[in-house]
């Protein structure tokens, strides 16, 4: 629906097909309402706070300045985790969800997959709450648990309970500090919390490469979104965190001499063996991620980054 179509629908409380087949004129109340929402938009409001909800993947959720509104490119990070967990073929799919917001992520899984176990977390409050809103609406409150928590700091009793989990997935926030002022003024009205990503970007990126090793298991999976034009500086990230060297590969000793960002395509367009001994890996305790796949959206841009845990 166009944003013309998404208001009137809203305001007549009608089907789109109804605004074109029966284009009866606004009552007075309606074109109040319809007088309203301009005036929120023209204050560069979201359209999806004014109405207070959106579609994800088809499924209706309600949405506010809590929260980030779920864009499309998400869509696809979806659709991948439920690719891997349908090769995992484990039951039930232990997943976590690290800054769930709407739970447009959580949600979606735990209505896709049968057997799904899902953790969201999320730093805010005001966040979780919308996102148990959300759940109960969608019928999958009995699938998730929501946990408060900056990133993994509340989850230690998982580690205690030796529940690790087969797939972590993460949305992140991941505009520059710098460049938050200069984002169009609607995505300037969203929660502060869920776009930025510190200095460069990559600060939950990090973050979650080196507190995930603890809380995946053994061939687990990270699937992360990514913003535009990281993909390469992440693979640089992934390449510092290494502090092992046994994994060195013969003649390449030294992390800073590998031309990473320019052979980024190159080595993600190969295959898993020949990407290991490349050394496009971070290592934590003998325990790090290879590089499995990157995923581009309808763009043509590096969005999505598939991650699997080795423990060495
Ligand atoms: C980019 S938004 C993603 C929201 C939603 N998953 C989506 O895909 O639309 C990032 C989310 O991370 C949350 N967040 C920010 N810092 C966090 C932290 N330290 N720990 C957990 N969640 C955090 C924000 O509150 C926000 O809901």
């Amino acid at each position: 629906m166009t944003e013309k179509e998404l208001i009137l629908t809203t305001v007549k409380q009608c089907r789109r097909v109804d605004l074109y087949i029966d284009p009866l004129p606004l009552t007075p109340e309606q074109q109040f309402h319809l007088k309203e929402i301009h005036s929120r938009r023209q204050q560069g409001e979201p359209i999806q706070y004014i109405l207070g909800s959106c579609e994800f993947l088809g499924i209706p959720l309600r949405v506010d300045s809590r929260v980030l509104v779920p864009r499309p490119e998400t869509e696809l990070l979806v659709e991948t985790a439920v690719n891997l967990i349908r090769e995992f073929k484990k039951t039930p799919a232990r997943v976590l969800d690290l800054g769930t917001g709407s739970g447009n992520i959580a949600i979606s899984l735990a209505k896709m997959v049968d057997s799904i176990d899902v953790t969201a977390v999320d730093i805010s409050a005001e966040a979780l709450a919308l996102a148990k809103e959300n759940a109960g609406d969608n019928g999958v409150l009995s699938k998730i648990k929501f946990v408060e928590s900056d990133l993994f700091m509340n989850l230690k009793n998982h580690l205690l309970k030796n529940q690790l989990f087969d797939i972590i997935v993460s949305n992140p926030p991941y505009i520059l500090t710098s460049q938050i002022s200069e984002l169009p003024s609607d995505v300037q009205h969203e929660p502060l919390l869920a776009l930025d990503g510190g200095a460069d970007g990559l600060k939950f990126y990090r973050r979650i490469l080196a507190e995930a090793p603890a809380f995946l298991k053994a061939g687990g999976k990270i699937v992360w979104e990514i913003g535009d034009n990281q993909a390469e500086s992440i693979c640089e990230l992934i390449l510092r965190n290494r502090k092992l060297c046994h994994c060195e590969p013969e003649g390449r000793s030294n992390p800073n001499n590998m031309d990473c960002g320019s052979t980024l395509l190159t080595i993600l367009s190969l295959s898993k063996d020949f990407v290991a001994p490349l050394g496009l890996l971070a290592m934590t305790n003998n325990q790090f991620f290879e590089i499995t796949d990157c995923i581009k959206d309808l763009n043509g841009k590096e969005r999505i980054l598939i991650l699997e845990k080795i423990d060495g």
